[in-house]
């Protein structure tokens, strides 16, 4: 089978790319991946040369680059998107191109040549804050985030495919994932990179929100089961194995990296911030679909590899890019908290 993976450079797709080429032999992967800021070609330095894999650096946006990286392919994994909901505080434009435009490109793109299967990789962020419950797949979207408004907008678009023009469709909808390769702006791996230099990790307003995480490789899994086995036209959650507040989570990272309490620095709250994220996933667990990794484990294996590939993050961090998007995004709120 020949697969089309967008965003393969990004941490959830290296993530998933590695995956399917160690678990089926069979795959070819074509990686259409433009390389933006949180792309990295070194996230898949040990398949470069696997002569099952190739990547195509162009933009989802550009038709003229998904002709060429859709050619031949049977299935396509649609992962590529801007990510990051602080920065889509700070500027949407790009979130409304990449993840709006670029899934429209992809979809006529599929259409016209007759892709078997298109899986839309999409987010719980989508279905808002959930004071109480479980969000099931048919709830209401109720974005809240210019982020999680562009993915919502796109996930209703891969449904009007569905609807109008028998678009092969799948869409996952993932809770927040941890796991090696995540660009350190995320709270995890800021959290474990800050602490290895002794710097504060900056919490946002009370900490008692709550997000249920899961680890990378689970959720590579669980795309490839909903890949092989999902129904066209429906959508399925995929969560972890761990659901409790950003203070729980410092707390369980901190005992098992051994740092002192003092390097957690409140700051004054993300705007919009969603209290709770949390997903009812039985749809997925019918496909027969189950977690490999417990939390804590995963979560040490984590910090391990944070703490082994200092090449990997360091150079990221020290890039102006980053440090002009710290200081924006942390100095005003650290200087207000003091
Ligand atoms: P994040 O990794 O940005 O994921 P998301 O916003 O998509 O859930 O954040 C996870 C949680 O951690 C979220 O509640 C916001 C919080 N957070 C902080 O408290 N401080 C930070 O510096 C960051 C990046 C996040």
């Amino acid at each position: 089978m020949k697969l089309l993976v967008t965003g393969g450079l990004g941490f959830i797709g290296s993530n998933f790319i590695r995956h399917i080429l160690s678990a089926r032999k069979s795959v070819h992967v074509v990686n259409l991946d433009l390389q933006t800021y949180a792309g990295n070609p070194q996230n898949l330095a040990d398949v470069a040369s696997d002569p099952r894999y190739r990547w195509i650096k162009g933009d989802i946006a550009d038709p003229k680059a998904v002709e060429k990286a859709i050619s031949g392919a049977d299935a396509v994994v649609h992962f590529a998107a801007e990510t990051h909901v602080d920065r889509s505080i700070l500027d949407a434009a790009a979130f409304l191109r990449t993840n709006v435009i670029g899934t429209q490109v992809l979809l006529d793109a599929a259409l016209k040549t007759r892709v078997g299967r298109f899986v839309h990789v999409s987010t719980d962020e989508v279905y808002g804050s959930v004071p109480k419950g479980f969000s099931k797949e048919g709830d209401l979207l109720e974005p809240n985030s210019p982020y999680a408004a562009s993915k919502a907008a796109a996930d209703l678009l891969v449904r009007s495919y569905f609807v109008t023009h028998k678009a092969p469709v799948v869409v996952t909808r993932a809770s927040n994932n941890f796991g090696p390769f995540q660009y350190p702006e995320k709270a995890v791996p800021l959290m474990i990179t800050n602490w290895i230099d002794e710097q504060p990790f900056p919490l946002y307003g009370d900490g008692l929100q709550i997000r249920d995480w899961l680890y990378v490789v689970d959720h590579a899994r669980a795309i490839e089961v909903v890949l092989e086995k999902g129904q066209v036209g429906e959508v399925y959650n995929i969560g972890g194995t761990k659901h409790f507040t950003n203070r729980e989570l410092i707390e369980t990272v901190r005992d098992l990296m051994g740092v002192p309490k003092d390097l957690v620095k409140p700051v004054p709250d993300r705007p919009g911030h969603d209290r709770r994220y949390a997903l009812d996933c039985a749809k997925l667990k019918k496909l027969g679909f189950k977690h490999r990794f417990g939390f804590e484990q995963a979560m040490k294996e984590t910090i391990h590899w944070y703490r082994g590939r200092e090449d990997w993050w360091r150079p990221l961090k020290k890039q102006g890019g980053y440090q002009a998007y710290y200081e924006k995004q942390y100095s005003a709120r650290l200087a207000a908290s003091k």
